[in-house]
């Protein structure tokens, strides 16, 4: 699915813009009443949609991405983009550089291949550290995740309470969207999006654990494609309350 899809199912189109007014409601509410806030921004479809809606009506929302270090260059590219078209600060966060050097020291620099345990090492110097630190202080925060992205993300609620990152409010606003509905937004809205899109990429992550997809597969199959499903999360998305 890409943003060359044509926009010319009338039913698609109403969902649609029920679902954009649902979530610019939530996003402004979590604006006003959760400040401070903050979008953790991956650069995929569904983060081009809450970049685009929150850019559209100028929240007062952070936006900041965890930049791992080992990224694909097609969302660095995104990144630069995103600055100069919506001219917003995208803050990013690196992982603590004495964390990563006695990891890899002790792994190896791709031992995330080797075991779940070292994989989830691996996103823990290079993405939930520095997620604690982007979101200490926070009142609220923002993902884009689906629940019919992922078997580990089935019910999915728009807002929960985020123990396993200090009690803070976790709002997920495009939970119940379908990824035609991400497509179809960011086509309507001209939204750049990430060009690994287009080479059958639906779910990107870091460049050494993320793969195309073959037709029929799960949208988040190409990533950490040789673990079982159950086990691909990367510990950003803990469920404990
Ligand atoms: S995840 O397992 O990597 O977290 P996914 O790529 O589906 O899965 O991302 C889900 C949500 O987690 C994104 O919508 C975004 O809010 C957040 N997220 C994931 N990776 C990053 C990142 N590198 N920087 C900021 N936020 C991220």
């Amino acid at each position: 699915m890409n943003a060359r899809q044509k926009l010319d199912d009338p039913a698609l189109l109403d969902t649609l813009a029920t679902r954009v007014d649902a979530a610019r409601r939530l996003l402004r509410e979590i604006a006003d009443d959760f400040s401070p806030a903050a979008f953790a921004n991956s650069l995929g479809a569904e983060d081009m949609v809450l970049t685009d809606l929150i850019a559209r009506d100028r929240l007062t929302i952070d936006i900041f991405s965890l930049d791992t270090g080992r990224l694909p260059p097609e969302t660095y590219d995104l990144i630069a983009e995103v600055k100069k078209r919506y001219e917003l600060v995208l803050r990013l966060y690196y992982p603590r550089h004495d964390l990563l050097e006695a990891w890899t020291l002790e792994n190896g620099i791709n031992a995330f291949y080797e075991s779940v345990e070292l994989r989830q090492g691996c996103c823990l110097v290079r993405k939930v550290e520095p997620l604690r630190r982007a979101l200490a202080g926070r009142k609220a925060w923002i993902t884009g995740q689906r629940a019919s992205q992922a078997a580990t993300r089935e019910g999915l609620p728009l807002r929960s309470v985020d123990t396993a990152n200090g009690g803070l409010t976790k709002f997920n606003p495009l939970a119940e969207w379908s990824e035609r509905e991400v497509w179809a937004y960011l086509a309507q809205n001209h939204v750049p999006y990430n060009a690994l899109h287009d080479r059958f990429y639906p779910s990107i992550g870091c460049a050494p654990c993320t793969r195309p997809t073959t037709p029929g597969e799960d949208v988040r199959a190409g990533r950490w494609w040789w673990e079982n499903p159950q086990s691909k999360e990367c510990g950003l998305h803990v469920k404990r309350s």
